[in-house]
């Protein structure tokens, strides 16, 4: 037996593999990275976790919130509709107050909650339609605060539009200067479908100068005739930039005629692209203008996904103007999504749960440093379950968050005894 002193082993995990399989394994961790894993691993550790069969994810990627407005519910009123439109308009009165204090134990708040249920990498966006940039300088501000346990993109979004008020536009690059991420935009939300059109052209434009990711919210609409996913293809096609663009939402795909669905697909395959879906938000948020039937709402993940798409999921919001529940648990998204999408098949299950984990990372554009492999970062979730289809149905507590090598968070699940007839 070697004498080497690891600084933390995980024995007996199920090693979970993006391909849906798994393996019995010791893990072990030291100095912040995979040191090694095996069948048994005969070294000792400072910290030793028995998993007896628990699975062992990489942690789980929320690749679409918004922080800013993140646990504002109610303020400083109650979203009475429940529609997009009446979430801006509460959020235009609530960003009026904004100071980067409110901002920042806020979002810090959420980090907190997502991170003690396994969320590990957040791609958040920043309302950037503000003329003193508040939510952007604090969500920057906490990207740098949380980063020793939690790693954060901001995404420069123009909620009120690029063109809808004069300066947004100047905000936007204003926004990429101070260093964000990502762009953003509304294409849908634009005042003319020509601002729309050219929205999206600006910014391809800017993320090119600027070296940037894109991630659009596009066509978060029940509208069947918006139609700026086929633009953001378009460009993504022609600029060759797909694996670093994404189309958030495009909820429009859903009501789209079938005609114009199939020959859009095709144009899609031709891209890289990457999209996410909003199940939790957008099965409450969207079909308020329809009677019976009545549509879902959601973009179609189940073809997007069979043609090999990459669609990673969000909760989009957690307690806010727009959806007024969120715990910030990504297994609630999935279990969302298995129903609103009907991916109920069994390789559609593990989908699922590849689209709260592996795809979430690509969107992300940090597969580099994202996986349970020998030589990367140790980041890495213990769940309460045997299976991704057990973790999904059961929404398993996670027993334990490691980041960076560290334990971060751990968590006793909820134990219920029979009491009838037991004496007591
Ligand atoms: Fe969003």
């Amino acid at each position: 037996m070697s004498s080497q002193m690891y600084d933390t082993i995980l024995r007996r995990g199920k090693l979970l593999h993006p391909s849906g399989s798994s393996a019995t394994v010791d893990i072990a961790i030291e100095d912040g990275k995979i040191a090694a894993i095996a069948p048994s691993l005969g070294q000792s550790a400072r910290l030793e976790l028995e998993l007896q069969g628990q699975i062992v994810s990489p942690p789980f990627v929320e690749s679409h919130v918004h922080l800013d407005s993140a646990l504002t519910v109610g303020e400083p009123r109650w979203n009475q509709s429940g529609t997009l439109f009446e979430g801006i308009e509460i959020w235009r009165d609530r960003k009026r107050d904004l100071t980067l204090e409110d901002v920042k134990q806020r979002a810090i708040t959420t980090l907190k909650q997502q991170a003690m249920q396994g969320v590990l990498f957040v791609r958040t966006h920043a309302d950037v339609s503000e003329k003193n940039l508040i939510a952007l300088k604090g969500l920057l501000e906490v990207r740098d605060h949380v980063k020793d346990w939690i790693t954060v993109q901001v995404v420069a979004f123009p909620q009120d539009g690029v063109y809808g008020s004069p300066g947004n536009a100047a905000l936007l690059e204003e926004a990429l200067v101070l260093g964000a991420d990502a762009v953003g935009g509304i294409p849908h939300y634009e005042l003319t479908r020509e601002d729309g059109v050219r929205s999206v052209h600006q910014i391809f434009d800017l993320a090119q100068q600027y070296n940037r990711l894109i991630d659009i919210h596009c066509d978060e609409i029940d509208d069947d005739q918006s139609r700026f996913l086929e633009v953001v293809a378009a460009c993504a096609f022609r600029t060759g930039m797909g694996a670093r663009v994404t189309a958030s939402h495009t909820t429009a795909l859903g009501s789209y005629n079938n005609a114009y669905a199939l020959k859009l697909m095709g144009f899609l395959q031709r891209t890289s692209l990457n999209f996410i879906a909003n199940p939790l938000i957008n099965i409450t948020l969207q079909g308020r203008t329809d009677t019976y039937p009545k549509r879902r709402g959601v973009t179609r993940v189940k073809e997007l996904w069979q043609q090999g798409q990459n669609v990673s999921l969000g909760h989009d919001c957690i307690q806010d103007p727009w959806y007024s529940l969120g715990t910030g648990n990504m297994l609630d998204v999935a279990n969302m999504a298995v129903h609103v999408c009907q991916m109920t098949g069994t390789a559609e299950i593990d989908a699922c749960y590849s689209m709260v984990t592996w795809n979430g990372a690509k969107t992300l554009h940090i597969e580099h440093q994202y996986g349970i492999e020998e030589g990367k970062p140790a980041n890495l979730i213990v769940l309460n379950a045997d299976s991704q289809y057990e973790a999904i149905r059961r929404r398993a507590s996670v027993r334990y968050v490691i980041s960076q090598g560290k334990l971060l968070a751990c968590t006793e699940p909820a134990v219920s005894q029979w009491k009838l007839g037991s004496g007591e």
